[in-house]
């Protein structure tokens, strides 16, 4: 798993565009939940492009300690087989359970935990142990499981899951798709029905594949808020999955591509879930040519091919709203605002400071080591954009963020000096093979633009 020794690394900018036509791993909320939802379900589920970074690793990992068989066809083939324990059914493990960096895989393993009559202590790497697991607790405490965990509900965290869960019925008050799937997730192996409301609405990944998976699960709409309701103890029946790509991960391509002149490139596979493509929608209101072409459903997740050429960009105001739909782009999002013309303001932005790292602070250190102007005002972000990209030159530190590392190196393809991370290595949580692919889409005169420094 996780080498313990950084590894620094510099991007500089390629002597020719970025081209290509090119595929990223597979998406990590919906690998995450394919492994969770097998593991629960009767029978053998077959998952094909599984994302086979370090977060869903992990998960991996932990679903094979409650006893479900969880196996790979072949070294790096994407395709996974999970022989289900059906709900109830999880052995308690043996020793703790280590999700690493991943938050969604700690989170939602708290909601299957809480309603299985077992015992398990969780932990994870120095910047999981960081981030606040009450959000989760708190809630699934009311189903009788018991939590007991360090000041703040940080990990390392022991679970005493109930012997007779009651349903749940819960008003999320952050907008949070772990802290609701965690609730679907305990909610699955409670008698009755478990109700959650949601302020906003966040990524739909859970309720898609509980259903691909034969759950009953009602969706309403009222104004902005979501009520989601779940028929507990249902029949899960083991369902093949195919993992589309991340449209998180692509962001890092993607936008390295409007930024470089004169490059193109097409991203196949793509998962094009309306609560996922918040950036998309930015950067063409940026002046971003960016075409969809080729979509289809896979699985019941939206998916196609994104086409992307480079163009000038102009800055926007991003609204609070658009924050769920985006969460994961803003360290991205900003590099492109800091490249283009005018002041992009990027508003409500708190959750970002419980991610990773604290993303808000750390993107606006990111962009200020390399000589562009932003602030940071009560929970918004404004870049001071140029119409140009910034200097460069600076060295970013990445708090264990893969999303940070991601950033700063796609800055540096654009950049007039490199720019270096102090450690890449976190890359591997959500997107093995990023330097591989990223140095693929440039012909530099066989010099690797992404390189050691
Ligand atoms: C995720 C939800 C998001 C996102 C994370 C994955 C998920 O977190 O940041 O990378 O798979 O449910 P929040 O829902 O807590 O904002």
């Amino acid at each position: 798993m996780h080498s313990p020794s950084p590894r620094p690394l510099a991007a500089h900018r390629p002597a020719a565009p970025l081209a290509g036509t090119l595929r990223v791993p597979g998406d990590k909320s919906i690998s995450h939940r394919a492994l969770m939802f097998g593991a629960l379900a009767v029978g053998q589920t077959r998952i094909t492009g599984l994302l086979e970074g370090e977060d869903v690793l992990r998960t991996a990992a932990a679903m094979r300690a409650l006893g479900a068989e969880v196996t790979q066809d072949g070294p790096g083939s994407g395709t996974w087989r999970v022989a289900g324990r059906g709900l109830g059914g999880l052995v308690e493990p043996a020793d703790v359970l280590d999700m690493g960096n991943s938050g969604t895989a700690a989170r939602l393993l708290c909601g299957i935990l809480a309603s299985h009559p077992i015992f398990a202590v969780m932990t994870g790497d120095a910047s999981l142990r960081r981030r606040p697991m009450r959000r989760v607790t708190d809630p699934l405490a009311a189903c009788g499981a018991r939590f007991a965990s360090r000041e703040g509900g940080r990990l390392p965290l022991a679970i005493e899951g109930a012997r007779d869960p009651l349903p749940l019925e819960y008003r999320v008050p952050v907008p949070s798709a772990q802290v609701k799937s965690a609730l679907l997730l305990c909610g699955l192996n409670a008698p009755g029905l478990t109700r959650i409301e949601e302020p906003e609405a966040t990524r739909d990944h859970s309720e898609n594949m509980l259903r691909h998976f034969g759950a009953e699960v009602g969706v309403e709409e009222q104004g902005r808020t979501r009520i989601i309701t779940l028929r507990g103890q249902p029949e899960l029946r083991a369902a093949d999955v195919a993992v589309p790509g991340d449209p998180s991960s692509a962001a890092f391509p993607l936008v390295a591509a409007l930024l470089v002149p004169g490059s193109a490139i097409r991203i196949e596979g793509l998962g094009l879930n309306p609560l996922r493509i918040g950036l998309f929608d930015c950067l063409r209101e940026m002046g971003a040519d960016i075409t969809i072409e080729n979509t289809r459903i896979q699985g019941g997740e939206p998916v196609g091919d994104v086409v992307a050429r480079h163009a000038p960009l102009r800055a926007i105001e991003v609204p609070w709203e658009r924050a769920p739909s985006m969460i994961d782009e803003y360290p991205v999002l900003a590099v492109a605002a800091a490249c283009a013309t005018g002041t992009t303001r990027m508003l409500g932005l708190k959750e970002l400071r419980v991610k990773e790292s604290d993303r808000l602070s750390a993107t606006a250190a990111m962009l200020t080591a390399n000589g562009a102007k932003v602030e940071i005002s009560g929970d918004d972000l404004i870049v001071y954009g140029t119409g140009r990209p910034p200097a460069g030159g600076g060295r970013v530190e990445t708090h264990m963020d893969h999303r940070l590392a991601m950033s700063a190196l796609v800055m540096g393809l654009a950049a007039d000096a490199p720019v270096t991370v102090d450690d890449a290595s976190f890359i591997d949580t959500s997107f093995p093979g990023f330097v591989a692919l990223m140095n693929g889409l440039a012909d530099n005169g066989g010099v690797e633009p992404l390189r050691a420094p």
